[in-house]
């Protein structure tokens, strides 16, 4: 964790809060972060170390916690979908303790801002005992865990002050994209036309953060529909459900809000009986194959009286931002970068929320930046 001192010495400049400025960073940092993994000129993706033969990795074990761990179900999405390698994911709380199986030779990726989180650094040495690679997302390059991994996959979000995590888990998804990609180009996933595309695309995030950062009062505007609650659901699909899980625990730790994340098409298997007009239904949806599943989950909340906020791009607005309590429009965006320009909303949400509440923002009760206790 950072000393006080240090922290002090990292300016807050015009923003209320470093939970603020970091949201506002991330143009910048994921920039910063895609330069590592991107050769613009050749536009080929690239890892910095080079001398790893990942066209040999059969299946990968993703482990990491809170926010590091949405950031590693997207990964999954993408590792499954872009370059067919199955991925096993888990919290580093279960994992140690489960006696995973894991096949030889495998891979195995640590997720974390810190790179000191115990349950996490705990379940690498168990990895390492047991013959894996591994590989690590951090963001701290001197930590335990960039410092104990075969390859270090460094994010660079700089240092990060506020508790709750909002850049480091960007730069991560950047990472993991672009770790997804170059996965996919070794399995023959993708041509040399595809790849360029998918560079591209990704090169496009940081505008795509700044569209999504450019509605922050209107958000601003919004979280005093949401702070009233008692209870929040947030709904997303695909690689998007991990952001309705990170969108709710963003609002759970910095406005103490009871809230939700499910994946969309599960809501009616529980928390619809939890939906009337008083639960505001934050709905994570980029128009696209997956998108009329969720019109019709909206429709279920709808007819109970649930309040929606639909955040979508143009065309999912048009089609089914009627009848919501609010929307939030998106830039229109490829798949691999949704989920980081989704993220900024989210992030907004439970900011404006907990500031029209007047919680603690950068230090939220009970929470600690780094956990080093099992
Ligand atoms: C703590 C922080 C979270 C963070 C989690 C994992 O709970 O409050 O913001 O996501 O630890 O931390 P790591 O450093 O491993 O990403």
């Amino acid at each position: 964790t950072m000393s006080g001192a240090s922290a002090a010495a990292i300016e807050k400049g015009n923003y209320r809060h470093f939970m603020q400025k970091e949201i506002f960073e991330q143009p910048t940092v994921v920039a910063q972060t895609l330069q590592s993994y991107i050769r613009p000129l050749e536009q080929t993706v690239a890892l910095p170390q080079i001398d790893f033969d990942i066209s040999a990795v059969n299946r990968v074990t993703v482990v990491a916690c809170g926010t590091s761990y949405y950031a590693a179900m997207v990964a999954k999405y993408w590792f499954e979908q872009f370059a067919r390698v199955p991925a096993d994911i888990d919290y580093a709380s279960e994992f140690r303790y489960r006696e995973p199986v894991l096949e030889k030779g495998g891979l195995a990726l640590f997720i974390s801002q810190s790179g000191e989180t115990a349950d996490t650094l705990a379940a690498l040495r168990h990895c390492k005992a047991e013959g894996q690679t591994i590989a690590v997302v951090v963001n701290v390059p001197t930590s335990s865990m960039a410092r104990e991994a075969d390859l270090l996959l460094p994010t660079h979000a700089g240092p990060e002050i506020g508790v709750a995590s909002t850049k480091a888990f960007t730069c991560q998804l950047a990472v993991l994209a672009a770790l997804a990609a170059h996965f996919a180009v070794r399995k023959g996933c993708l041509d040399p036309a595809e790849e360029a595309d998918i560079v591209r695309h990704l090169l496009e995030a940081p505008a795509c953060l700044n569209a999504a950062l450019d509605h922050d009062d209107e958000i601003a505007a919004m979280a005093h529909l949401i702070a009233p609650a008692r209870d929040v659901l947030y709904l997303g699909r695909g690689p998007d459900f991990p952001l309705a899980l990170e969108g709710a625990l963003k609002l759970k730790e910095i406005s103490y809000i009871h809230a939700e994340g499910y994946a969309s098409g599960e809501m009616k298997h529980g928390p619809i009986a939890l939906i009337d007009e008083s639960v505001p239904v934050i709905v994570l949806a980029p128009s696209g194959p997956l998108f009329e599943k969720t019109v019709s989950n909206m429709q279920e909340v709808r007819a109970r009286g649930g309040k929606i906020v639909l955040i979508s791009d143009a065309e999912g607005l048009a089609e089914a931002g009627e009848g919501c309590m609010a929307t939030i429009e998106m830039p229109k965006v490829h798949p691999l970068i949704a989920p980081l320009v989704y993220a900024v909303p989210v992030q907004l949400l439970a900011y404006h929320t907990a500031c029209v509440k007047g919680t603690d923002v950068d230090q939220p009760r009970n929470l600690a930046k780094s956990v080093t206790v099992e």
